[in-house]
């Protein structure tokens, strides 16, 4: 990371010549193109085997920016003012004269939008005089990526750059929210929905299953290819055994998302752990109970899906 000035620099080329880049963030890597070329947007959907129909978040530094494009609204600013940059998504209308690439949204008349909060993603947004549609760096239904290696792992040499910005703090995804009608929230992610609730004086709820008419939001999603046994007591034989406390006895096959059962700590460590059992070629993966509050809401949700046949 000695040379983060010549690597914006050279990210900053390649997304103005229309190419796709790698990109950290504090929730995970995005694979990152100029939302307002068709050209640029298409290539995003070819790396990613991902169907045309699924709309793409768009990444935006600044508030001015983002206000050509969308229209914002009270619940907008309460939330921008306490959350952003970070990791929440929200769902705005989109202005009738916006500049968004017809790809991005798949024609519809909403936007993804959000501030990441990672230093080096924000220099080269500051850098560009267009905002960045960014999905998360992963073939479609694949696990997230967190890391460059990670990117590496998905694209090859498919990809033509990685901005490296270490590993990414959060290891979990934004939290979407829909604020393009009745606030609901129609993705958990790395912001707990009861300090969402706080700002906003509601109570938004959220029921695993219930959102299939969001395209983004099927139940095969974060899926390593391997078979997850959830609430788990005890290992079976040749399964790779998931644990959010330190056991007396330590195996091989044991995997600590947390020593103490802290679930930020476990977000952070959810992909990278799934991405590890698989390099070790384990077949089978159990998890134990994982607590179902706050982001350990967010992990058995992405549990559920990553195990879902
Ligand atoms: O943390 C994140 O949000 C990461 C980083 C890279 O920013 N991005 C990310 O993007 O997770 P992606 O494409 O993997 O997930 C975005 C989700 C998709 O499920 C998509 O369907 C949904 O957002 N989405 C995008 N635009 C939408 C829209 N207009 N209405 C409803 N859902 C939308
Ligand atoms: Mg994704």
């Amino acid at each position: 990371m000695k040379n983060i000035h010549s690597n914006i620099k050279k990210s900053k080329y390649l997304l103005e010549k229309n190419e796709c880049v790698g990109i950290p963030t504090e929730t995970v890597y995005g694979l990152a193109a100029n939302a307002y070329s068709d050209e640029a947007t298409s290539k995003i959907f070819k790396l990613k085997k991902r169907p045309k129909k699924n709309p793409l978040i768009v990444h935006y530094h600044d508030l001015n920016n983002l206000k050509k494009d969308c229209v914002i609204n009270s619940n907008f600013k309460k939330l921008f003012k306490r959350f952003c940059p970070g990791p929440i998504t929200f769902i705005l209308k989109l202005k009738k004269n916006n500049k968004i690439s017809k790809n991005v949204t798949n024609n519809k008349k909403t936007l993804a939008v959000r501030f990441p909060n990672h230093d080096v993603t924000i220099k080269l947004l500051k850098s560009l005089n267009f905002p960045i549609a960014a999905p998360s760096a992963n073939i479609s239904t694949k696990i997230s990526a967190v890391s460059k290696k990670d990117v590496e792992e998905e694209f090859g040499k498919k990809i033509k750059y990685i901005l490296n910005g270490g590993r990414s703090k959060l290891g979990l995804e934004s939290t979407i929210i829909d604020l393009s009608t009745r606030p609901k929230i129609i993705r958990l992610g790395a912001i707990e929905i009861e300090k969402i609730n706080k700002v906003l004086n509601i109570r938004l709820k959220y029921s695993y299953g219930a959102k299939q008419n969001y395209p983004g939001q099927r139940k095969l999603h974060y899926s390593p290819g391997l078979p997850i046994r959830v609430n788990a007591k005890q290992a079976r034989q040749n399964e790779a055994f998931i644990l959010i406390k330190k056991r007396k006895i330590n195996k091989k096959n044991y995997f600590y998302l947390s020593k103490k059962k802290n679930l930020h700590e476990a977000g952070k460590n959810l992909y990278k752990t799934l991405r590890n059992i698989k390099r070790q070629n384990y077949k089978f993966i159990s998890v134990e109970k994982i607590p179902n509050v706050g982001v350990g809401r967010t992990i058995n949700d992405r549990l559920k899906r990553a195990s879902y046949k």
